[in-house]
């Protein structure tokens, strides 16, 4: 019955969660507010707040769980990817507090623990599963053969679904991070108003700056018979561009259950929030006969409780972290 405390510092959410026995006790986040007015997350802004959040962070984690320091079986974090300066917080207090309670470490692939987020609450996929997994800074799809063994299928070639959205709210004018902002304007807006090209990409990698050229090319354009253009039509725009995003990641997961045979679908990462296309993939799994699965919405976007989860199979096991695991910006699966 592993006590697991999990902390993930990755990008700008200090998080801390427990596990017990692979139950969520607890799950605390604190997001960083900084940032909305850069337009985007600022390194070295991340990493001083993860200093100041941190232990604030992991006591209420531990509070909240009704665990005292002496009772965890072992310490987790985000090892990589992430923006290295971040990782390097919640590593070394890691690191740091595995060393004076002599526990074992156990160092996550984020990517990883998205796809896991899955295992939180039921309903839960049955292996092999199929995930497609959409955040700010990666679009791939996964083969899942087991909580500790998994296969990336397909990747982006250049932009990630998020920043898909986050660059054309951007053109749009609206503010960071833009994604769910242009899903609440999608809601109102008619998704055939416009129309994006879909990139010709064979396999199952994926492109999206194609899509973020066109989109300012065709802003740009309306912008000068109408100014107002933006104003006048935002619904419809956002509705157009959600539209294609979601498109194009459907198709290329439906060509990656086709090809593997897998009808156990999820979706992962922080675009998994997205409400159309949560509600595609629903639509999509009816008519192919798919399970089609996602986190809840607090466990889309990065939190510390799918690092806890991730981290509760790697310690049954086995896969224990030495003391000098450091943290890296980039990592193979
Ligand atoms: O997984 P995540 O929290 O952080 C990374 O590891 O990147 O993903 C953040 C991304 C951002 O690009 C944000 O705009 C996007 O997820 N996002 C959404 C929605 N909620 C978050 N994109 C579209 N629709 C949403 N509802
Ligand atoms: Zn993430």
């Amino acid at each position: 019955m592993p006590v697991i405390l999990a902390i993930e510092s990755s990008c700008d959410e200090t998080a801390a969660a427990v596990a017990v026995d692979g139950k969520l006790a607890s799950n605390i986040i604190a997001s960083q507010k900084i940032h909305e007015q850069f337009g985007g997350v600022v390194p070295e802004l991340a990493s001083r707040a993860h200093m100041q959040n941190i232990v604030p962070v992991v006591d209420q984690a531990l509070e909240k769980a009704g665990i005292e320091l002496n009772q965890l079986d072992a310490i987790a974090f985000t090892q990589a990817p992430g923006l290295i300066g971040a990782l390097l917080v919640g590593a070394q207090f890691a690191r740091s507090l595995a060393l004076a309670l002599n526990k074992p470490l156990l160092a996550i692939h984020h990517m990883q623990a998205h796809v896991i987020a899955n295992l939180i609450e039921a309903p839960r996929p049955s292996f092999p599963f199929l995930c497609l997994t959409v955040s700010g800074g990666h679009t791939q799809l996964v083969v899942v053969e087991s909580p500790v063994r998994m296969r990336v299928i397909g990747e982006t070639i250049d932009d990630a679904a998020g920043e898909a959205f986050d660059k054309s709210a951007k053109i749009l004018g609206l503010p960071y991070p833009g994604g769910p902002l242009i899903d609440a304007y999608a809601k109102t807006g008619n998704p055939a108003a416009f129309r994006f090209p879909e990139p010709k990409i064979p396999g199952l990698d994926f492109s999206f700056s194609g899509l973020k050229t066109a989109i300012l090319y065709f802003v740009q354009e309306h912008q000068r018979e109408n100014p107002a253009f933006i104003q006048d039509r935002l619904p419809d725009i956002c509705a157009s561009i959600q539209h294609r995003i979601v498109t194009i990641l459907l198709n290329k997961l439906k060509k990656a259950a086709e090809q593997t045979g897998i009808k156990e679908i999820c979706l992962a990462g922080g675009v998994s929030a997205n409400s159309g296309l949560r509600a595609t993939l629903v639509q999509m799994g009816k008519k192919y006969g798919w399970s089609t699965y996602f986190p809840a919405f607090e466990y889309c976007t990065d939190n510390a409780a799918m690092i806890a989860m991730a981290a509760h199979y790697k310690f049954l096991a086995g896969e224990t972290a030495s003391l000098a695991e450091t943290p890296t910006a980039r990592a193979a699966w």
